[in-house]
């Protein structure tokens, strides 16, 4: 049987892309990959974007690095817009080995109608790509594939949001979602995500928004337009591209990386004055001989 990731690389349209993103990095970059993708292990991987999906592994994995300095154990990760389930599975497959690299636990949750597009409203949901009842599923034949941390909650966004979101607790806050509802007024249902109490989020979480890249897009339309509302109507809540992504990562081609950004909890304990956990930032020099021991948070440290 065909690795899950060569047959996807020969799948239609993934060729194009291997062709324009992948064999277009540096020969280096992609002579240390084929290392990687034979003996690296789960984090390598995703450092070369080597796990099916890099626009999911990059943000969980992220996520739970995030997670662990803060101080947290357990992350609730989101998938608004399922369709089949191939990204949800997939969600849940990055989960269990970002598990295992991490110690973080998940808990998965998936949104969708259950039969498919709702109608557009109008021009502003991209009305020329999408129409009412565009991507059916199976729910039962999904539902029945799920793992035990993975929910399906079934119904418009707009009726099944706010009620989860009270199940959101502060032991496992929410820390990565996939926004991929395709339209203006689904994604700005969905972005109510990030509207309840600081609390309920890492005070930085990554985000993956998927329908930021056809070429009818623009800041009047769509997600792109859902984003700018959400930042213009909340005073302490902001979502931006991710800080120098491009710059960080050794696979620089790759498209995804337009498609991922955080939402900055402002109002988060963490990020007010006093709130910061962890130890004591220092900067040593070598210059005169000093250097300075590991103090923890709140004390004073000490000259070696
Ligand atoms: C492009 S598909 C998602 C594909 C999936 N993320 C994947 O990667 O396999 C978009 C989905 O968003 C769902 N959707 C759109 N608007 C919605 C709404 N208001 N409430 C719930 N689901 C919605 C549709 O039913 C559709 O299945």
């Amino acid at each position: 049987m065909l690795n899950p990731l060569v047959r996807r690389i020969f799948s239609p349209g993934k060729f194009e892309r291997v062709l324009a993103e992948r064999l277009t990095e540096p020969l280096h970059v992609n002579i240390a990959a084929a290392f990687v993708a034979l003996f690296g292990s789960f984090r390598r991987k995703v450092d070369f974007d080597l796990v099916i999906r890099p626009q999911y592994a990059f943000p969980i994995l992220r996520a739970a690095d995030l997670a662990r300095e803060w101080g947290y154990t357990r992350l609730t990760i989101l998938e608004f817009g399922v369709a089949s389930g191939a990204g949800l599975l997939n969600i849940c497959r990055i989960a269990e080995n970002v598990t295992k690299a991490t110690g973080i636990t998940f808990r998965v949750v998936g949104f969708d109608t259950g039969t498919g597009m709702p109608p557009p409203i109008d021009y502003r949901d991209l009305p020329e790509i999408y129409q009412a009842g565009d991507f059916p599923m199976d729910v039962e034949r999904l539902r029945n594939n799920l793992p035990v941390n993975c929910e399906l909650i079934i119904g418009d966004i707009a009726e099944t949001l706010p009620r989860f979101l009270e199940t959101v607790t502060v032991d496992a806050p929410i820390g990565f979602a996939s926004i991929d509802v395709d339209y203006y007024s689904s994604a700005k249902q969905a972005l109510e995500i990030f509207r309840g109490s600081p609390d309920k989020y890492l005070p930085l979480l990554p985000i993956y928004l998927d329908d930021v890249g056809d070429i009818t897009v623009n800041p009047w339309v769509g997600e792109a337009l859902a984003v700018n509302e959400f930042n213009t109507e909340n005073e302490l809540r902001k979502i931006a591209p991710w800080t120098m992504l491009r710059a960080r990562r050794l696979c620089k081609n790759a498209k995804w990386i337009d498609h991922i950004f955080g939402v900055h909890i402002h109002d988060h304990k963490i990020r007010t004055p006093g709130g910061r956990v962890g130890r004591r930032l220092t900067i040593d020099n070598e210059f005169i001989g000093v250097a300075f021991k590991d103090a923890p948070a709140g004390e004073r440290p000490k000259a070696a």
